[in-house]
Order: C-alpha cells, then structure tokens, then sequence
C-alpha cells in the first residue's frame, strides 16, 4: 500500500483519478469489448496493459456488461485455468436463479462440483478430478460456456485473458485451438487477449497459428512526457508541494516514461 504522503500508485493496478493519458486507447478497447470483438493488446512489461483492462472492465460493467478477468499465468496447470475460467464465467452470468437450470445442461457433458453458497449467494466450480487428470476433450465444452450463458441469458459480457502468451505452456497448442475456436463464435462476448511478451505474442499471432487475423491488436505505448507532467505537478500540488522543474525532468528521463517506473521514481 501507499502512504497517504505518497502521490505515486506503482506496482498495483492504477484507479481512474491516478490514470494518465491512455483516452483514445481506452475509449476504444471499452468499444471493441461492447462490439464482442477479440482484441489482442500488446505491449512490454510494466507498460499498463492490466491497469488498462481494468478500468476497461470497470467502464463495462457500469453499462450492464458482465466481466471475467482472469490472469492466465495464476494457474499452474490447464485443469486448474479452466476450472476458475469456468467458475469466474459461471459467477459474472449469475445470480444463481438464472443460470441453474443452465448449469445442469452444461454439466452433462462436463460433469463439474457446482456448490452455491446461500450465505455468500457465490457459485463454486470444481472440476472434481484428480492432478493426473487430462481436461483436453472438455475444454471447448468450458470455452463455450460464455456464449451459452450470454444467449441464453440475454446479456453480453466482456472477459481478459492477461498473460495470455503464457497458454502456451499448458500444452502444444491445442489450447489456443481450443480458444479461437470457441471465441469466434460468441458474438455477445468480447475478449481482450493481453500479452506482456511481445515476441512471444508476435509468433502467436503469425499466420500458422490459430489466433492469427483473431481480431484488431492494440499497442501500448509509453505514455508521453507532457501527459505525465501534468499529472505531476497535480499530484504535488494536491499535497501542497512543487516539483522544480529540472527535478522534473531528471524524474522522467529516470523513468524512460514507462509509467511503473514513473511512479516508483516519482516516490523515490
Ligand atoms: N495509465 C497509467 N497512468 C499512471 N500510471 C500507470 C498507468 N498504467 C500503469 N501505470 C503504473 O504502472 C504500473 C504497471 O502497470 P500494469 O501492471 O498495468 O502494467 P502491465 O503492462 O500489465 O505490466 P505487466 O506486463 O508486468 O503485467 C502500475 O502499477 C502503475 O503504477
Ligand atoms: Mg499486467
């Protein structure tokens, strides 16, 4: 956590008043997502592509979307991915009245624990099986998931995938099959595939690969200095305090503009 003397946020994902530049790409990622479009945002790390997504998604839901986000590099195996990817799915579509009925069609064929919790009204997920288990031939089944519920339920919804480059360790690429083909199908479903390996995203994306042509990229890139500036000198002044203007400068060559490192120098 910050302190309340510290007008830098580093390290965490940024909230709106303390977001800097970043208008035109949020505006549209927000669009894209509405439009169930499959946006792949790229950029190095540390460039904001979470704190991006996030706001995204808070934008959305204000405007009855329902969100997923869901960081692919938590998960340590494909089973475990698709278990909270089915569950997080299963609990943005709730409340539980709407999707029961739903959710016993769905588990024919997939057979998950499905618990809801009367207390906390929270749906629980698990896929029930133990770590030797092979989830390949249910993963369309648990891909499809969003747009069955969105159909059925009339609603759409937006979902992330953040360090998606890292899908490719769950297996040789049948994962990401398993994804396009899927995704491409749910017109009431956006998705933002964010990768923070650009090299790694770039050979995703090349024409032999099933996300190739999947949807528009978007990069980020730094954010330019007179934005920061601004924020700044804002972030001083609400504190009673000036930066003088060569310390100012010293900060953001410091920072090369990334906006992690603006931050953390800007604290320093
Ligand atoms: N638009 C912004 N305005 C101000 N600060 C920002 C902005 N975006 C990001 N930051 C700062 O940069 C830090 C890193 O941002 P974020 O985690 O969103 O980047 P990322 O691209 O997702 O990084 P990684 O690749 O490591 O996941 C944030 O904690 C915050 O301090
Ligand atoms: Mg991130």
């Amino acid at each position: 956590m910050t302190s309340p003397e510290n007008p830098f946020i580093f390290g965490e994902i940024i909230e709106e008043p303390n977001f800097v530049d970043r208008a035109s790409e949020l505006s549209q990622l927000v669009r894209d997502l509405a439009d169930g479009q499959k946006v792949l945002l790229l950029s190095p790390r540390r460039f904001g592509k979470s704190s991006l997504v996030t706001l995204a998604l808070l934008k959305l839901k204000k405007r009855h979307v329902h969100t997923v986000n869901l960081t692919v590099s938590s998960y340590a195996s494909y089973a475990q991915f698709l278990e909270k990817f089915a569950e997080k799915v299963l609990r943005a579509a709730g409340p539980w009245d709407r999707v029961k009925d739903w959710v016993t069609r769905f588990g024919r064929n997939v057979k998950p624990d499905i618990n809801y919790n009367m207390t906390t009204g929270e749906v629980g997920l698990s896929l029930g099986k133990g770590p030797g288990f092979d989830p390949t031939p249910i993963a369309p089944e648990v891909f499809a998931m969003p747009g069955e519920l969105t159909k059925n339920g009339g609603f759409r919804m937006a979902i992330c995938l953040d360090e998606f480059q890292q899908i490719s360790e769950f297996d040789s690429g049948s994962v990401e099959n398993a994804i396009r083909n899927q995704v491409q199908e749910q017109r009431e479903v956006g998705y933002v595939f964010a990768g923070s390996q650009p090299s790694l995203m770039k050979e995703m994306l090349s024409a032999k690969r099933p996300f190739h042509k999947a949807g528009p990229q978007m990069f980020l890139d730094k954010i330019p200095a007179s934005d920061w500036k601004e924020f700044i000198a804002r972030q001083f002044g609400k504190r009673g305090r000036k930066l003088e203007a060569h310390a100012m400068e010293a900060l953001l060559t410091a920072a090369d503009l990334i906006p992690y490192d603006v931050q953390a120098e800007g604290q320093a």
